[in-house]
């Protein structure tokens, strides 16, 4: 479709625009044959209105409350009451069939009262199209349930994961945090969907069902109650407790199937260098195994339940023909009545059957909740204060004072450090692997709080103001920048949605990355692949510098931003940095001394604290650390190692 070009307009596909163009008139939107077509998508499709999503990073008090399925539920009482309605009228219906069989035997064939047959046969039909009709009514009306239960419950669990802290992605794998968001939840639609209704549908039937086994024959219905129900009630107690059990493992297992598929797709690359590949087949057929394991454990549970329950009840109506059968000799029990009996005694146990089938669903859902409780009830470690203030425009002074931090209950990464970064300057960070900079770098933009002292923005505690004022003020440059699936376009504009295509190719000259950008066929349209795999590492440490550029910060922090380019892009890139950081605070963490070189002032971070801390001339007069680092680097260099 080469006719309109890039800015050929959004219809651009359809073929009435181009009739329309090839005649010589303007494309004036949707042509007409096509426009009633159109209104009716339209009609259909739902629309999901941006202001419907409401996201928070404080927790509202609704999300502290422990997640149970009552409370969930809680709120779609009257839609839930309305399926209850419909599933009375069905049973209802559906369980006058027996007793009209009685009424026909008795009263029709018996007597050979023609009138009466047909009267009960066109009850019969009735009671059938009524029964059908509900049914038809309600799996509708609990599938549009479900699905709207289980829309927001995803949503609900999405938005608490965007709403939790870096620590927690830390602990749990990524595998698990996905089976809470698929199995989990397709555990609990089930539920949603008919597990929940049906299970009212099955409980309604025997009631209704021991109710007219008592009005039409007391001895016999209590005789059969005093025989089946002591059995059934002992098997059912021995089926929740093992089964109970049997699920929580199931989901377990579940867990950790998907977190090791999880871990071993985002890690193909090492696999395939280590040779780990047949390694990690095996790996995963254990982890199967164990799945499996839980898996036949409830099935076994079950198998013993349910034909159980059968053979429970095909003994019930032996027993009912042998006594009810007497009592019809000794003329105690009409034939009518005995043939109702043993129909309602079929379509007793024909519930309690489908009752094991729901449980089974009702126990997965329940440990599918158990697992979302805990989810949704981790609070986030760095959380939004109640009382938290917009933090105002800032000039962008950083103060770390008296810092103490270490990750979890690990050993104190940095221990006491006091650190004073004016506004506007370039603030470098150096030091040994491991000695903390990332975490200075990460104290800033508030992905972690202190364990003691505080961290200040122009004096304002990070602690006390919006997290969302305070972000949009930051731009961070990751010691891994991570890029979306996309175009060059997308992730470019991750940070300021707003930019127009001369922001962003600017942007992109500013860091270097036009020439690639320049020589893809696509541009900016150019695609990115998950991660960036498709992308050098080069080239994705410029995308996120021009990325975090773009949202124009106060405060920049760039973390290795540098470390993946060659020398000729490094001489690029300095200029770039030093363009970038006119006018903000750049807190530049760099192993390349050339880089910190140029900040305004280093400090070299080891040994938990900062051991120096100066301009380059003053460091390496001073003959420390830092002079060392110079002096080992310049050799280096020179001898062009590096
Ligand atoms: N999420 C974490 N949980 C536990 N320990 C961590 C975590 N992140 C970092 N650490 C530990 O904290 C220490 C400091 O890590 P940091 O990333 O700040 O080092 P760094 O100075 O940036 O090193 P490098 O130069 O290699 O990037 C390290 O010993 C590291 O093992
Ligand atoms: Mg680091």
């Amino acid at each position: 479709m080469g006719w309109g070009g890039p800015g050929g307009g959004p219809m651009g596909g359809f073929g009435g625009a181009r009739a329309s163009a090839a005649a010589g008139l303007p494309f004036a939107g949707i042509p007409s044959e096509l426009a009633a077509k159109a209104d009716d998508i339209l009609a259909t499709e739902p629309d999901h209105p941006d202001p419907a999503v409401a996201f928070h990073h404080a927790m509202a008090d609704a999300d502290r409350a422990p997640f149970t399925l009552r409370s969930f539920l809680g709120a779609h009482r009257a839609a839930l009451v309305g399926a209850l309605v419909l599933v009375v009228v069905e049973t209802l219906a559906q369980q006058a069939g027996p007793l009209l069989t009685q009424r026909g035997i008795d009263d029709g064939i018996v007597p050979g009262d023609v009138a009466v047959l047909v009267a009960v046969g066109v009850a019969y039909l009735v009671s059938v199209l009524v029964s059908m009709g509900a049914s038809a009514v309600r799996v509708r009306f609990t599938g549009r349930l479900g699905e709207r239960l289980t829309y927001e419950l995803r949503l609900r669990v999405f938005a608490h994961l965007q709403r939790l802290s870096l620590d927690f992605y830390t602990d749990e794998k990524a595998g698990r945090i996905m089976t809470r968001m698929t199995s989990d939840i397709d555990a609990l639609t089930q539920l949603f969907q008919d597990g929940l209704v049906n299970l009212a549908v099955q409980f309604g039937t025997l009631v209704i069902i021991t109710v007219v086994l008592v009005s039409m024959s007391p001895t016999l219905a209590l005789l059969t109650i005093a025989v089946v129900v002591p059995v059934l009630g002992v098997m059912t107690v021995w089926f929740r407790r093992a089964s109970d059990r049997g699920f929580v493992t199931v989901r377990d297992r579940i867990a950790d199937v998907l977190a090791d598929l999880s871990e071993s797709l985002s890690g193909i690359r090492v696999i395939t260098a280590h040779n780990r590949r047949r390694h990690n087949v095996v790996a995963h057929d254990n982890v199967l195994g164990a799945h499996l394991d839980a898996n036949r454990t409830t099935a076994r549970i079950s198998a013993i339940y349910g034909p159980g329950t059968e053979a429970v009840g095909i003994v019930g109506q032996a027993l009912i023909l042998l006594i009810g059968g007497s009592m019809v000799q000794a003329g105690t029990l009409s034939i009518g009545e005995l043939t109702a009996f043993v129909l309602y005694l079929t379509a007793f146990f024909a519930p309690i059957q489908q009752l094991v089938q729901l449980y089974t669903t009702y126990q997965q859902g329940q440990a599918a909740v158990t697992k979302l409780r805990d989810l949704l009830g981790t609070t986030p470690s760095v959380a939004e204060a109640p009382d938290a203030e917009p933090l105002p425009p800032i000039e962008g002074a950083v103060d770390l004072e008296h810092v103490t931090f270490g990750y979890g209950d690990h050993e104190a990464v940095l221990r006491d450090v006091s650190l004073h970064i004016d506004a506007g300057e370039t603030f470098a960070l150096v030091g040994p692997t491991g000695a903390g900079k990332s975490t200075i770098a990460k104290l800033v933009t508030r992905f972690y709080d202190p364990d003691a002292g505080a961290v200040r923005i122009d004096g304002h505690d990070l602690r006390h103001v919006t997290v969302t004022s305070l972000r949009s003020q930051l731009g961070v440059v990751p010691q891994e920048p991570f890029l979306f699936h996309g175009t060059i376009r997308d992730n470019l504009a991750f940070a300021a949605p707003d930019a127009t295509d001369d922001d962003l190719l600017a942007a992109c000259a500013a860091v270097g990355l036009d020439e690639l950008v320049g020589r893809l066929p696509d541009g900016l349209d150019a695609p990115v692949h998950e991660r960036g795999a498709s992308l050098s590492s080069g080239e994705r440490q410029l995308l996120a510098l021009a990325r975090a550029l773009l949202a124009r910060p106060r405060v920049l922090v760039l973390d290795e931003a540098t470390s993946n380019l060659d020398l000729r892009s490094e001489a690029t890139i300095e200029r770039a940095l030093d363009a970038v950081r006119q006018g903000r605070t750049a807190i530049v963490i760099a192993h390349r001394l050339a880089t910190a070189q140029r900040a305004d002032r280093i400090a070299v971070v080891e040994e938990g604290g900062i051991s120096e801390i100066g301009t380059h001339a003053e460091l390496v007069a001073a003959g420390g650390t830092y002079a060392d680092l110079y002096a080992t680097w310049t050799r280096h260099t020179t001898g062009g190692t590096d």
